[in-house]
């Protein structure tokens, strides 16, 4: 009579069944892991986004992130009720999507959030009062163009982020969501930053890192409070995107330009409450991991935030000069 294979293994020092068994499930469970993540990234069709509603309110729609979503939303039927500060870019960018999707029905709002949000919050739940808001966005975003230690940035620099980047977020969600829960639908998108989820720090950047940051916890526990009357909340968490905030860089494997980052943002829509929507930024937060130490990222993310303060100081000296780079 043959032995069996699970004999076998029981016949052996425990010494040698213990590291066999937690290695075939460590080996599992990376196998299932990388299943998942195809799935998520490659397969996974995006979500019907209508069943939230008929509008989206959408944040810092006149450029980068924000304008690609707006045509990629538009182009899934959704109608847009565009918000934010400069009436001519408002205006241009609601002229380019009607001319691409004459069907879809557009607002505009202006609203500074930098400044007093009064009057701008009165304006807004005016345009919002008889449609059926199933989405917002809030990705109107502002960085410091230049790295600087903290004691280099002047008050109203960091003031404006912390109002355009965490005052703003809160109060417009408190102004949609009201509708949200009365109708017992919808999803709310936050726009965070890789820099509070992929790396430990974010040197030289410290107040956007921190707005950031309160994004992600803010959304993580809206998301608990409100799962259950059917609204979802969701933290979306870019690397680098090629955009206004990010002066000088060239699109790459990593460095996605805003269209190719926006369609995969709004195909994750509705899934996890904090995702990396663009999968070379999660190949990135996964190399990342793979650092033994806290202590060598810190050093590396400082050494870059400093390299790229000094490619920023060159870039203003040559402007000066009149040199190109
Ligand atoms: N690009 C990246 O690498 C990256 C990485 C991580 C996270 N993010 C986040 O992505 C979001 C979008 O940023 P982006 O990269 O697309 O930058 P962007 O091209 O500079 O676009 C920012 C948008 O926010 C609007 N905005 C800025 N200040 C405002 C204010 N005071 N009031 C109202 N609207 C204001 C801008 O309006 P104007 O057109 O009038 O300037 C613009 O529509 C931000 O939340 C940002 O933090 C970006």
């Amino acid at each position: 009579m043959g032995i069996s294979a699970k004999e076998t293994l029981l016949s052996q020092p425990f010494w040698i069944v213990l590291p066999l068994l937690v290695g075939s499930v460590t080996v599992l469970r990376i196998l299932f892991s990388i299943f998942q993540w195809t799935y998520a990234y490659l397969i996974r069709p995006g979500k019907n986004l209508t069943k939230y509603g008929q509008w989206v309110v959408i944040t810092g729609p006149t450029d980068g992130i924000g304008k690609a979503m707006a045509f990629e939303l538009a182009r899934k039927g959704m109608n847009l009720v565009l918000v934010g500060r400069n009436p001519e870019k408002l205006f241009k960018v609601s002229c380019q999507i009607k001319a691409e999707i004459p069907s879809i029905e557009l607002r505009t709002v202006v609203i500074d959030f930098s400044g007093d949000l009064s009057e701008g919050v009165v304006r807004l739940r005016e345009a919002i009062k008889d449609i059926d808001v199933g989405m917002l966005i809030n990705n109107a975003g502002l960085s410091q163009i230049i790295p600087k230690f903290f004691h280099e940035i002047d008050e109203i620099t960091w003031a404006n982020m912390v109002n355009v980047n965490l005052l703003a977020p809160t109060i417009v969600t408190s102004v949609v969501l009201p509708c949200m829960v009365g109708k017992g639908r919808g999803a709310i998108i936050n726009v965070g930053s890789g820099s509070t989820v992929v790396i430990p720090s974010y040197p030289l950047f410290s107040v956007y890192a921190g707005t950031k940051g309160y994004v992600r916890y803010l959304s993580k526990s809206l998301h608990t409070e409100y799962k259950s009357n059917g609204i979802f909340f969701q933290c979306q968490v870019p690397c680098y995107v090629v955009t206004n905030i990010t002066p000088g860089m060239k699109s790459s494997f990593f460095v996605p330009t805003a269209s190719e980052y926006a369609r995969s943002a709004v195909r994750s829509i509705g899934y996890e409450s904090l995702c990396i929507p663009y999968w070379p930024h999660f190949l990135q937060y996964l190399l990342v991991r793979l650092c033994p130490a806290e202590f060598f990222l810190d050093k590396f993310v400082l050494r870059a935030a400093l390299h790229l303060r000094s490619k920023a100081d060159s870039r203003r000296n040559n402007k000066q000069t009149g040199v190109s780079s």
